[in-house]
């Protein structure tokens, strides 16, 4: 979908989307068609349930003395609580009255209401994002899709008095960009997306100055990663650790951030195998990884000012006649050995050798990691948070606070040395499963004792990574939930 911004008229073809506040409060634009209409605006929406609550929408279709196909009415709810996400929110719930309505172009008016809690520029870019990030479809794998079934819009204009509302565009669409990296990836079937193909997909960042390096399972094995390997020994397919390198601070050499991502690019638990219903589900069990690299994807694209290390561990887990056994005893990168009670616990050994990499290697002011880790978070907290973990309470609260600001909001868990203590091994340093209870926080306790004394944030996005309804921004599928929280605590905390 093409978008561009121009300043406000009433279109004289296709669709055009505009905005009604709280309590039928028409906006001038809504309010201009309505005196073409002779009325006829106002007469349909009290015709209807439609009072411009936030999100609520009215389609009326070809009012008489205008020229559109259609008048889509957008809910505002109350001026001053129209932020950053009502207008993305806005923009997406907008755009999908019209995606597949036949017609292939729709305008998005955006007025300024007094009260407004952003500048019009920053409405009307954010409208556009919204817009942008609800068209995206994951549909390469229709053959026999009908033209008529397809999406039918390809131009969406931007009607806006606001001389900044492009430039503001700009850094979100770089967003985009990696949001659509991320849901493409993690969208794409095991047979498509192996180690081997993801870590190609890294190295496209090349394009945008990203230094790409990928190690193999030679390199990997003299490094001494045990664990993360004996995930993948199962596997036909090669293991792959890639690093991700956007240096955009001014100094090159200054201590980095670094994000590391579970990448396992199918999940069949292993000799601990899944039962059978739902396991298709584990192709995204890679999306940790997926929105590591939409993060450096959004942050090159965009050009942040800041140096940020992005790793992700890519392995398959697979049984076979070469799988890693329950009760096998494995030596991680750190020297700590472990016992492996259950192969499907397996995106901590992989996060295991790749924090401790990533630490000793690059020593960042913080670590964040994004991983599918446990099906436990789903029950606790279901798609509408994803768990946060933390050793360090300033690096959670610019978390949370960054993810409320970008609508991917994370709720604290909490950790502690009675939950650490189930890790206990008869064998082993540690085995890498606790109890049934609290399997999340056991779970983030087994990352934790590969961080050393580096600020670390773990983030458990099994639930919020893919979405099984629409949302206003996204259409059922993958999210890219982190992709745009990521890039946001760069931007609120460490760019020059
Ligand atoms: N990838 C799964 C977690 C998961 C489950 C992600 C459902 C998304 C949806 C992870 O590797 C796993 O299998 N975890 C186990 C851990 C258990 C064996 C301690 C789980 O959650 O059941
Ligand atoms: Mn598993
Ligand atoms: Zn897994």
């Amino acid at each position: 979908m093409k978008i561009s911004f121009a300043k406000p008229h009433l279109p004289d073809q296709g669709a055009i989307v505009v905005g009604v506040l709280e309590n039928k409060v028409f906006t001038p634009t809504a309010q201009a068609l309505d005196d073409l209409s002779g009325g006829g605006i106002k007469r349909a929406v009290d015709a209807s349930k439609f009072t411009g609550k936030k999100d609520q929408v009215l389609t009326i279709l070809a009012p008489a003395g205008t020229k559109v196909s259609r008048v889509v009415l957008v809910g505002l709810g109350k001026a001053d609580s129209i932020d950053a996400q009502a207008a993305q929110s806005f923009g997406g719930t907008g755009l999908a009255q019209v995606l597949s309505s036949g017609d292939s172009q729709v305008a998005v008016a955006i007025d300024a209401v007094p009260g407004l809690k952003i500048s019009e520029a920053d409405f009307a870019a954010n409208a556009a994002f919204g817009a942008l990030l609800r068209s995206y479809r994951f549909d390469k794998y229709f053959t026999k899709e009908k033209k008529e079934d397809k999406p039918s819009v390809k131009k969406l204009a931007v009607l806006t008095a606001a001389p900044g509302a492009k430039t503001a565009f700009a850094p979100l669409e770089a967003i985009a960009e990696g949001v659509f990296l991320t849901r493409d990836v993690v969208s794409e079937p095991a047979n498509v997306i192996y180690p081997e193909s993801l870590a190609a997909q890294c190295k496209t960042l090349t394009e945008l100055g990203v230094e790409v390096e990928i190690l193999g399972e030679k390199q990997m094995k003299k490094l001494g990663m045990g664990s993360l390997l004996g995930v993948g020994q199962g596997s036909d397919r090669e293991s792959q650790l890639v690093v991700m390198r956007w240096l955009g601070a001014k100094d090159k050499d200054a201590q980095p951030v670094a994000f590391i991502g579970k990448g396992v690019c199918f999940d069949t638990g292993g000799i601990s195998i899944k039962p059978a219903g739902g396991m298709e589900d584990m192709k995204w069990d890679m999306a940790g990884a997926g929105a590591v690299i939409g993060a450096i994807k959004a942050l090159a694209g965009r050009k942040a000012k800041a140096n940020v290390v992005g790793v992700v561990g890519l392995v398959e887990n697979m049984p076979s006649g070469n799988a890693q056994r329950p009760g096998d005893v494995v030596t991680s990168m750190s020297g700590q050995t472990i016992e492996v009670i259950n192969t499907d616990a397996e995106g901590r050994l992989v996060l295991a050798d790749a924090l401790w990499y990533t630490k000793e290697t690059y020593k960042p002011k913080i670590m964040v990691d994004l991983a599918t880790l446990t099906g436990a978070i789903i029950i606790s907290l279901g798609g509408e948070h994803a768990g946060l973990f933390s050793n360090d309470d300033k690096l959670a609260d610019k978390l949370t606070k960054a993810g409320t600001a970008v609508g991917e909001s994370l709720w604290r868990l909490p950790m502690g040395d009675a939950y650490d203590k189930q890790l206990k091994s008869d064998i082993a340093d540690m085995k890498n499963v606790g109890g049934r209870e609290g399997g999340s926080i056991t779970a983030a306790q087994f990352l934790k004792r590969f961080v050393g004394d580096v600020a670390w944030a773990h983030l458990d996005i099994a639930g919020t990574a893919w979405s099984k309804k629409d949302t206003a921004t996204c259409a059922k599928g993958a999210t890219a939930f982190g992709v745009r929280l990521l890039d946001r605590l760069v931007a609120d905390h460490y760019e020059d």
